[in-house]
């Protein structure tokens, strides 16, 4: 039985060091408390302006992702820097996201039906599997069907949705069918061509339950709702409890 994997995002134990510019709460640590609990991988984002993770973060989550056997998910806009540290670091999995300096988190996903974005993201994909063919690379986006379109014509693995939108509209307890139908006709579009199909932001354990009932996507990736609640219950306990969630929503229903 195959079951959707989790991701956890840990920018957020940075933001809490860099508050203070001190060594602790060290992101490596929460790395290896989330994958010794089960976690199926880390996911990290290198922002441009290292408003939290910071250069050595990378290594040093890579190492203990290593130690794990697991996959290191490293976030990251398409410029010319980042796109070098990767070609360096070589980690399993590339997430592309488009990147704005004055946001609070990622708005919006990837853009490729604009030319210019489209050749940005395609430089990106073409150089990562030139110098690091083993790296997987995954686009952020919008579950628009013109967009995952073009995704597929890229040299890239998978799509991770943008949920935030949903995610938001979950809380305010709207009606979500919209969301899941683009869900449903998104996941028809890129298993046409076999790509992996995984989803992400602004998710909950309640909005997560939703998605997982239907099935749709084999892999998410979950921040900033796991740290919150990490403050309360640790964080070994709340990766627990969203896996054995997980659990119970094999892919084959
Ligand atoms: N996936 C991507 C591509 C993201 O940019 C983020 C936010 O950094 C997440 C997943 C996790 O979102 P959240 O922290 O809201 O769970």
């Amino acid at each position: 039985m195959k079951y959707p994997r989790l991701g956890v995002n840990i920018d957020h134990v940075a933001t809490l060091r860099q508050q203070r510019g001190e060594f602790y709460p060290e992101v490596s640590r929460a790395a290896d408390i989330c994958l010794a609990s089960g976690a199926d991988q880390i996911t990290i984002h290198l922002r441009e302006d290292r408003r939290h993770i910071q250069d050595r973060d990378v290594p040093d989550t890579h190492n203990e992702c290593r130690k794990f056997k697991r996959p290191l998910n490293f976030e990251m806009g398409c410029s010319d820097e980042m796109v070098q540290i990767a070609c360096n670091q070589k980690p399993e999995w590339v997430c592309l996201v488009p990147e704005k300096r004055a946001e609070r988190t990622t708005e919006g996903g990837l853009d490729v039906v604009d030319p210019n974005n489209y050749l940005r993201v395609k430089n990106a994909c073409e150089t990562i599997k030139k110098k690091s063919p083993n790296t997987k690379i995954s686009l952020f986006v919008e579950a628009n069907p013109e967009v995952l379109k073009r995704c597929l014509t890229l040299n890239a693995d998978a799509v991770e949705i943008h949920t935030g939108e949903y995610a938001k509209d979950f809380l305010n307890k709207k009606d979500l069918s919209s969301h899941l139908k683009m869900y449903r006709e998104g996941r028809t579009i890129i298993k046409a061509q076999g790509w992996g199909y995984h989803a992400g932001h602004g998710l909950t354990l309640e909005s997560l339950e939703t998605l997982l009932s239907e099935r749709q996507f084999e892999e998410y990736n979950i921040g900033h709702w796991i740290i919150g609640e990490a403050l309360f219950f640790g964080l070994s306990d709340v990766v627990k409890k969203m896996l054995t969630l997980m659990n119970k929503y094999p892919l084959e229903a």
